[in-house]
């Protein structure tokens, strides 16, 4: 695991993607979600979203999540609140559910850390025909000079950075069709008014050093490292 996401999951924030919940709630005001859609939350982290989906759509929500720490944290939201959301440890890379289960896919800053073409093939799977995957995820508006691209996948443990174009190859590729690709209004400098903290015991202080490597590598790449909300259809 990237330290990036040690510092994420032992820090165990809540809304670690760009624009937080109020952008996830734009983004998913916009779709047809009923109390009969089933949802899967990719990379649900703590499961602020999830819960936030349950609560506002009474849908059927499921969180799949690789981290252990923030499988807890998710699994003591849900059962601290009550909600009955379904929690699964495992990878987005290898869904441990069946073909054809899902009405949407979220997945919010998650497919920036994994093995891209092989996640988007699984998330492909899961969805029900005509289902959407909804992602909002770290895209650069241009290439970066080696080195530092090198330096951005180094530090959050990242295989490749993509372009917007790039990402339209791959979902295509993936056998999804009505893409659209565009860029929030809220940027990555934004602060996010509900982003949570849940600090494991463990969390050492040489973390708070990540958090600050973290915003100096926004800063420096203003302008080029960025993300995109991606809406397509199975
Ligand atoms: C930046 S956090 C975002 C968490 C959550 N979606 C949110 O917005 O708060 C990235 C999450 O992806 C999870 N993750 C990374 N690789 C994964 C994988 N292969 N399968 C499932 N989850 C993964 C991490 O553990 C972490 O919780």
């Amino acid at each position: 695991m990237s330290t990036y996401l040690d510092f994420v999951s032992k820090f165990g924030i809540g809304g670690a993607h760009p624009g937080g919940i109020p952008l996830t709630k734009e983004i998913l005001n916009k779709e047809q979600i009923s109390s009969h859609s089933s949802i899967l939350d990719a990379g649900c982290g703590t499961g602020q979203t999830a819960a936030f989906l349950y609560i506002n759509y009474g849908v059927n929500v499921t969180g799949l999540e690789i981290n252990h720490d923030m499988v807890a944290k998710a699994l003591e939201r849900m059962a601290s609140n009550q909600l009955p959301i379904s929690i699964i440890q495992g990878s987005i890379e290898n869904i441990p559910l069946s073909d054809n289960t899902f009405d949407f896919v979220l997945s919010e800053s998650v497919l920036a850390f994994v093995n891209k073409p092989k996640a988007l093939k699984e998330f492909n799977r899961v969805l029900n025909s005509g289902g959407r995957l909804i992602a909002n995820e770290m895209t650069i508006n241009q290439k970066l000079k080696p080195e530092e691209e090198e330096e951005v996948k180094q530090f959050y443990g990242i295989d490749s950075l993509l372009t917007e174009e790039e990402w339209i190859v791959l979902l295509k590729e993936a056998g999804f069709k009505e893409i659209v690709i565009y860029q929030a209004d809220q940027s990555i400098f934004e602060e996010n008014p509900m982003t949570e903290f849940n600090f494991s015991q463990n969390a050492g202080i040489e973390l708070f050093q990540v958090m600050n490597q973290h915003a100096n590598i926004i800063l420096k790449y203003q302008g080029i490292l960025s993300h995109r909300i991606i809406k397509c259809t199975k």
